[in-house]
């Protein structure tokens, strides 16, 4: 008989190392609350409420009645790319090769593309702190090494062109930009989009641009890292702006070389997306415009309500958020510690939040609210937590 020790459980140290989202904890224990039969209003997930638009799940039957169920191209169904290509001509006046697109099963898998194209061990990649964490643990999943860069409240956390030229070392192979921000909100103006990528231009570095949140942004459409230059790929996806989270659909557009490096990667790895759900995203790009906008506006009253609420309930937003559907606070008037402070406003206020250490050192003392529910649900949000703060904080 084989000795037991043999089956003794070890855990890969790259599956150790991968840090966990507290914030699933969080919506855990949301989850908990409400089965014990508790009234828990729930911010912290950026899960949009309103549904996926009628025209897009109209065409998802339709292409599964019409028997579009089987595998696709690897690279995804040549109509969804072509429509891609369109889209970011008709968005952003740039010229995509249709064949430099990747469709994936969502932005994340796209990340593993990415990422796993451009990094050696040992590769640098710089990303803002905070930052969406996927970003760092892909990377380090990966053997990269990521190197934050701090983004600060008080400066609409943009970053400092002169913190990330100190922050280049010869290892660095990209800068992750991520514009509507996860946590923040913040949409970054062209004029740092054209710097980042004159400096990336300038070391021979790439640009990756998570752009999901695009569509999202409630100061004018977001430009896109390719009108500023040809060497960035750029990440992005169905989930947010179409209500699409459940469907698992997203694309990358990589720079030529990397092209054929990220399809033996989705061929091998992931075979391909959902063949209806590919169809049903080529109509959400060429059919749904009316709806996406009529939901940005639902979002952008929310903004609106949020904002000052906040502020008017102790906490700090020094920078208005402009895009995605999250407002990043400063709580420090009620505690220093987001993680205690989250778990005791869901135990004591039965309110949900993100923790704002989630997303990076630079995170700590922040608390993350999505909008990505009712006004109504906010305002009884807000309500209980300015309760809670008047006993409680300060
Ligand atoms: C910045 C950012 N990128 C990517 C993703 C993941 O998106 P997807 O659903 O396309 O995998 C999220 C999800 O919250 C996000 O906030």
């Amino acid at each position: 008989m084989e000795s037991l020790h043999r089956f003794a459980p070890h855990v890969s140290d790259r599956a150790e190392a991968i840090r966990p989202f507290v914030v699933m904890d969080v919506v855990a224990r949301a989850k908990e609350l409400v089965a014990a039969g508790h009234d828990v209003v729930r911010l912290e997930i950026g899960d949009p409420d309103l549904p996926t638009p009628a025209v897009i799940t109209r065409a998802a039957e339709e292409a599964m009645e019409h028997g579009d169920t089987g595998y696709t191209q690897s690279a995804g169904l040549p109509t969804l790319r072509e429509a891609i290509a369109a889209h970011a001509l008709g968005a952003y006046g740039v010229t995509v090769d249709p064949a430099d697109i990747v469709v994936t099963q969502g932005t994340s898998p796209a990340m593993l593309l990415v990422f796993g194209a451009l990094l050696d061990p040992g590769d640098e990649v710089i990303v803002s702190d905070p930052c969406y964490p996927a970003y760092p643990n892909y990377v380090n999943f990966l053997g990269g090494v990521p190197v934050p860069v701090r983004v600060r409240a008080e400066e609409g956390f943009r970053f400092r062109p002169e913190e990330i030229r100190a922050a280049i070392t010869p290892r660095t192979r990209a800068i992750m930009v991520n514009s509507p921000c996860n946590p923040t909100g913040t949409v970054l103006p062209a004029a740092d989009l054209a710097e980042l990528a004159a400096i990336a231009e300038e070391h021979g570095i790439r640009i990756v641009s998570d752009e999901i949140y695009h569509g999202l942004d409630f100061s004018g459409a977001s430009r896109s890292i390719l009108e500023f230059t040809d060497r960035a790929f750029v990440l992005n996806g169905f989930s947010k702006a179409y209500a699409m989270t459940g469907w698992r659909l997203g694309y990358l557009i990589a720079p030529k070389p990397f092209v054929r490096a990220c399809e033996k990667i989705q061929q091998n790895f992931f075979l391909c997306a959902n063949h209806f759900v590919q169809v049903a995203g080529t109509v959400a790009l060429t059919q749904a415009q009316a709806e996406i906008a009529a939901m940005r506006e639902v979002y952008d009253e929310r903004r609106r309500y949020l904002v000052p609420a906040l502020r008017e309930i102790g906490l700090t937003v020094a920078c208005e958020p402009t895009g995605a559907f999250y407002v990043f606070a400063d709580a420090r008037a009620w505690g220093d510690d987001s993680l205690v402070l989250s778990r005791r406003i869901l135990e004591e206020a039965h309110v949900s939040v993100a923790p704002g250490i989630d997303f990076g050192p630079g995170g700590e003392g922040f608390l993350r609210f999505s909008y990505a529910t009712s006004l109504e649900r906010l305002a009884e949000g807000v309500a209980r937590l300015g309760s809670w703060a008047g006993e409680n904080a300060g």
